[in-house]
């Protein structure tokens, strides 16, 4: 029994693939590689000792998609692939809508034609929009999301729970993220960004490295201890790690039966600022990183952090990395890959 991974060779699929193999799954990956490297898949398998099956394929794709489910038996998906960029998004929406919504249409029709009921889905926090009540439990209200990007994840989330209301055969996990950081200690996998990034930690490990002059500060106006925006940055090997204690829960649920569609946040309960994180990842670094006050960015909220206890009680994960870990690690991978993937 094998668990499908689409989006597996990204920057949160390849290390939750490490941490699935290591765990002992058996481990098949579909992704079309627009956003990703298969050389990561490979290190993937140099880290972990162990082999996963890997197809280039689009999980829009419903043919190819058939033909993998017919040949592989997938006992259950984690579906990760999707675009990701919060401004691209508000320029090209269709192509995110499309993409996004009806790729995990395509994929859970595919599914449930092919018998198996059991998906993990990789939400955001962005669908908390501008948060009510911080820390963000999993019961605040959901939907005032800003951007197409966003509301492609809230959309699917909403899909994925009447879907669960059609046929409560189905066995559903939404985990929120709230903004992943880090790499895998080894330094062999990381996030590898297209051009200019446009969050924060690979914005500042590009100007560790000089490939960037300097990093703007998106506001320092707002209503934070030092002005700057907050967030709850989790490194991304308990994010990953977060996943197999899902994979569990679904083991779980598909054995008792599933009362409903289960929601996680998986953050670390941490606020901090901008920076908070420039002055960490100086310490690992030794040396200053130039900075420069920026307007605020549209969007933008001042504060966001989870409040990750539902994860602690009911998945038995909770994240174990501090920031000071997660700069080291982000700059371990920056060092030692400055082009990321590219030879
Ligand atoms: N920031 C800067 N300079 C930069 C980039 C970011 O000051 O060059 C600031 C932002 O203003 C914000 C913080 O750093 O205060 C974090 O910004 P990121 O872009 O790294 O992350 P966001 O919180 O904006 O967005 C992330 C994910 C989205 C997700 C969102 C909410 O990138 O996918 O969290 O969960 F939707």
């Amino acid at each position: 029994m094998a668990v499908l991974v689409t989006g597996g060779a990204g920057f949160i699929g390849s290390h939750t693939c490490v941490e699935l193999l290591n765990a002992g799954y058996e481990v098949v990956v579909v992704d079309n590689l627009y956003n990703a490297s298969e050389e990561s898949l490979r290190r993937v398998e140099e880290i972990t000792g162990k082999k996963l099956t890997f197809y280039e394929a689009d999980i829009l794709d419903r043919e190819r998609l058939t033909e993998i489910f017919q040949k592989e038996t997938i006992d259950s998906v984690i579906h990760f692939a999707g675009y990701k960029a919060v401004g691209e998004s508000v320029q090209k929406p269709l192509e995110y809508y499309y993409n996004n919504v009806t790729g995990t249409l395509v994929l859970t029709d595919v599914m449930r034609k092919n018998g198996c009921k059991s998906i993990v889905f990789s939400s955001s926090a962005t669908v908390y929009g501008d948060p009510e009540v911080i820390p963000i439990t999993e019961d605040c209200k959901v939907g005032g999301v800003t951007n197409p990007y966003g509301r492609t994840k809230f959309m699917i989330e909403e899909i994925l729970r009447d879907l669960y209301v059609s046929d409560p055969e189905w066995n559903i996990i939404l985990l929120r993220y709230f903004n992943p950081i880090g790499a895998h200690e080894s330094g062999r996998i990381g996030e590898d960004p297209k051009g200019i990034p446009n969050n924060l930690m690979p914005y500042v490990s590009q100007v560790a490295i000089g490939k960037l002059k300097c990093l703007g500060v998106f506001g320092d106006d707002y209503d934070t201890p030092d002005g700057t925006g907050v967030r709850d940055y989790i490194h991304v090997v308990d994010l990953a790690d977060g996943h197999v204690k899902a994979l569990n829960k679904i083991a779980e649920m598909k054995k008792n039966g599933a009362d409903e569609v289960k929601i996680y946040n998986l953050g670390t309960g941490n606020g901090v600022s901008v920076l908070q994180l420039v002055h960490a990842f100086e310490k690992v670094l030794g040396r200053e990183l130039p900075y420069e006050i920026k307007p605020r960015r549209a969007g933008d909220i001042a504060t966001c952090y989870a409040d990750p206890s539902k994860a602690k009680r009911e998945l038995h994960w909770e994240a174990k990395r501090g920031i000071d870990e997660m700069c080291r690690d982000s700059w371990n991978w920056q060092s030692k890959n400055p082009e990321g993937y590219s030879k």
